[in-house]
């Protein structure tokens, strides 16, 4: 019996480290980074159909007025890459439920187009080997690799390339969410602007880190989170700092802007902590305030029936 409808979810990444380097020849930041997937979720459903459409959906709190609905959608371009990868024309309707924050740093996008590939490739019952769906990923968006893969992993190239790196334990992150997104081309053109004229070093992960990740230490952990992005977040939404801040004296072991922002990180050691800064934070009213643990699995079915 062949396959009806499929579910799949893809988490929303982090940065424990983000070292952006010098612009590349072909426009693109060189980048070493070390990915984590935490349990913030979209989930795309697709379901056979003559023509390839798109609906979105989201949780109350998400804006997604920028979210498209036509071809430039990530998973039309998902499917349609995957079908022309087997030679194929195939149509799909596609509804992603969002979860993730939209334009927030944390590859919701990429998330989206990593559910589209997986849920094609089961409902079209391809079975497109594991290589050909990372390269497929890498076509349709830097972080959109990782999203296939999740866990805790090094990212290099310009993000594409993924090495997942094992570690121990699981980490608790409170994620304090913007009402404005920010568009990530803009927050690497503002990392140009500030770094104009100066030389800018190859990007490395430090040593700090993965001693941290190997011992599982928490407070470690905190004091060698970095990204190099965050100065350009900061300089266009200025009052991120205050919320980092905030989230230091609730107590929280690290406080980082999520990858190209404007979302923001705090480390903290375990769920009951998670929730008491969570808490802390959510007295402020800076933003909505969730928390999710760390790492969780890549995209990955979670329904299929006929
Ligand atoms: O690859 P992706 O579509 O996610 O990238 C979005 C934009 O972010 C790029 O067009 C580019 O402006 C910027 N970017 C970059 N260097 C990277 C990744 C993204 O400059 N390594």
């Amino acid at each position: 019996m062949s396959i009806g409808t499929v579910a799949v979810t893809a988490p929303a990444k982090i940065n424990l480290s983000l070292g952006v380097g010098p612009v590349r020849s072909d426009g693109f930041h060189a980048l070493a980074t070390i990915y984590q997937a935490i349990g913030l979720y979209d989930q795309v459903t697709v379901s056979h159909s003559d023509d390839l459409t798109v609906k979105v959906n989201a949780e109350a709190r998400l804006d997604i007025s920028g979210v498209p609905t036509d071809d430039t959608n990530i998973v039309v371009r998902a499917a349609r890459l995957l079908a022309s990868h087997h030679g194929l024309e195939r149509g799909a309707e596609i509804v992603i439920d969002k979860g993730i924050p939209v334009a927030g740093g944390m590859a919701g996008g990429s998330a989206d187009g990593a559910a589209a590939l997986v849920a094609c490739d089961h409902l079209w019952g391809l079975e497109t080997p594991r290589e050909a769906m990372l390269e497929l990923a890498a076509e349709l968006g830097s972080d959109v690799p990782f999203a296939l893969v999740g866990g805790t992993a090094i990212g290099t190239g310009r993000g594409e390339s993924v090495a997942p790196l094992m570690t121990r334990g699981e980490y608790w992150w409170v994620v304090l969410e913007s009402d404005r997104g920010l568009s990530t081309p803009e927050v690497y053109a503002e990392f140009d602007r500030l770094h104009d004229g100066a030389v800018v070093d190859e990007p490395e992960i430090p040593d700090e880190l993965f001693a941290a990740l190997r011992g599982h230490d928490v407070e470690a952990l905190g004091a060698s989170l970095v990204n190099d992005l965050q100065p350009a977040a900061l300089s266009l939404r200025p009052e991120l700092e205050n919320a980092l801040e905030r989230g230091r004296l609730e107590s929280a072991y690290g406080a980082i802007v999520s990858g190209s922002g404007p979302s923001c990180l705090f480390l903290c050691d375990g769920r009951a902590h998670a929730m008491q800064v969570a808490g802390g934070l959510t007295e402020h009213r800076l933003g909505h305030v969730s928390f999710a643990p760390g790492p969780v699995h890549g995209a990955r079915v979670v329904a299929a029936d006929g």
